[in-house]
């Protein structure tokens, strides 16, 4: 009998050929996935650096940034990205050895501006901090935040009350300084809007101290009061050892408030605090809310001004100072504050606590300022004199600046007729005005 066929091998022979298939498919999936995985990698940096192009970092945005930031630019550029803390570290990187590291509040406001410049003009470091609100026309604060970016000056965009973007600045600097600016200003806004006072004046400058007095090293910090703390006192001129307990508007009490507080966190913590009394400061980049910037406006369109006179009928006079006085004021003061003494929330020994006027020492009636304005602008205002409304003003302020003289050599020295030439070249440059030949001599 024949012996069936030896199928054994053939079988044997299949099994081996689909085998090889077997390996060859999933050879073939590895690399089909390898190939998948390199070009999704390839294709998401294209998207990073497409995106990276097309929105840059937010000190140069505009101020409707927020619309048209997308997922990866804020995680590049949003606070706390890696870009944005680049920005951070060069803006507040001194140029000079030893200089100092400054944390300035309100950088996009009229002072802060003009006190970034100076100090990084210097070799300071310096990063300011700004929330670019509303009270005056924000695209005022957004020129003096470009200009100050071409100095290579970062504002980082936040608000006072934002501790944990206070915290992260001071994770990521260690500021030796802080120049404290930021503020909601204006004396007769207080009466409409209350609670903004209170909120940036108080509540801002609270959470600012709260965050100072933990980190280690504590910095030294300079403040802005005001003038109007004087209120109703009639002593002139004003001294810092007059009293100040009878404020005349809201705002000047969230002033009055925030020596007060600055007192306490002296007392308590060892922070090192210098409070500044401005007297009605003016100059170029100055803001549009203050009478000698919206008279310059009016005057100019023609539109009829108010004219202040006391309830006594006389004329309404003001120790104006010029900002380049005021801005020596605040580098003086920031060069002799002294260390603060406590760290991490715990006072180790005394420290220094200073109040100073920064004024000009020479009031002049609000008449005398219009009538420098119409030999500026070569136009004659139409005048409305009318008795002062109460809604905070005072009548007069007249700095006594002796202590500030002693202690760091304050002497201001530019006049109005002066500051207000300069103020006036700077506004019709801004803001494009043709100044005609002199019309209306009536
Ligand atoms: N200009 C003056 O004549 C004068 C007089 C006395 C006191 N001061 C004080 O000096 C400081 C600077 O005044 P200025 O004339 O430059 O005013 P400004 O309004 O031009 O500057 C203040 C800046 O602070 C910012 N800011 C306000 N609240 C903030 C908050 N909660 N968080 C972050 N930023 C905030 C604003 O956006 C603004 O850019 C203020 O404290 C003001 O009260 C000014």
């Amino acid at each position: 009998m024949a012996s069936p066929p030896d199928t054994s091998k053939s079988l044997k022979l299949l099994r081996y050929q689909s085998y090889i298939r077997r390996v060859n498919s999933s050879k073939f999936l590895k690399a089909s996935s390898k190939i998948l995985f390199r070009s999704t990698l390839i294709a998401a940096l294209i998207l990073i650096i497409f995106f990276t192009i097309h929105n840059p970092p937010i000190s140069s945005q505009s101020p409707h940034f927020h619309s048209h930031t997308n997922f990866l630019s804020s995680a590049l550029f949003g606070r706390g990205g890696a870009a944005w803390e680049k920005q951070v570290h060069r803006s507040a990187k001194p140029d000079r050895p030893g200089g100092m590291t400054v944390l300035v509040t309100g950088a996009a406001g009229f002072i802060g501006a003009h006190c970034s410049l100076a100090l990084k003009k210097r070799g300071e470091g310096v990063l300011g901090l700004d929330n670019f609100n509303d009270y005056y026309d924000p695209s005022l604060k957004r020129a003096r935040q470009a200009l100050l970016s071409k100095h290579e000056i970062f504002i980082v965009e936040g608000d006072l009350n934002d501790k944990p973007l206070l915290i992260k600045l001071f994770d990521v600097v260690p500021f030796t300084h802080v120049l404290h600016l930021a503020a909601q200003a204006g004396v007769r806004y207080a009466m409409q809007n209350p609670q903004s006072y209170v909120a940036s004046n108080v509540a801002g400058f609270v959470n600012l101290l709260e965050v100072c007095k933990d980190v280690n090293p504590q910095p030294a910090i300079v403040w802005a009061s005001s003038s109007s703390v004087y209120g109703l006192n009639t002593e002139n001129p004003f001294s810092e050892l007059h009293r100040t307990d009878q404020p005349a508007s809201l705002y000047a009490a969230t002033k009055k408030a925030g020596e007060e507080i600055a007192h306490t966190y002296n007392h308590i913590y060892g922070l090192s605090l210098t409070g500044l009394r401005f007297f009605t400061v003016y100059g170029p980049w100055g803001r549009p809310d203050m009478a000698y910037f919206f008279f310059t406006k009016d005057i100019l369109q023609g539109k009829t001004i108010d004219v202040y006179q006391t309830q006594e009928d006389k004329e309404v006079a003001r120790d104006f100072t010029y900002i380049d006085d005021v801005v020596k004021g605040c580098v003086g003061a920031l060069d002799t504050a002294e260390k603060s003494t406590g760290s991490g929330g715990k006072k180790r020994g005394p420290a220094q606590l200073r109040v100073y006027n920064l004024g000009n020492t020479s009031p002049v009636p609000v008449g005398k300022l219009v009538a420098i304005l119409e030999g500026l602008l070569n136009v004659k205002a139409k005048k409305h004199v009318i008795r002062m409304p109460r809604n905070g003003d005072v009548p007069f302020t007249h700095a006594n600046v002796s202590l500030a003289n002693r202690d760091f050599g304050y002497k201001p020295t530019t006049d109005l007729a002066a500051g207000l030439r300069k103020f006036v070249k700077w506004y019709v440059g801004y803001y494009g005005v043709q100044l005609g030949a002199k019309k209306g001599n009536n």
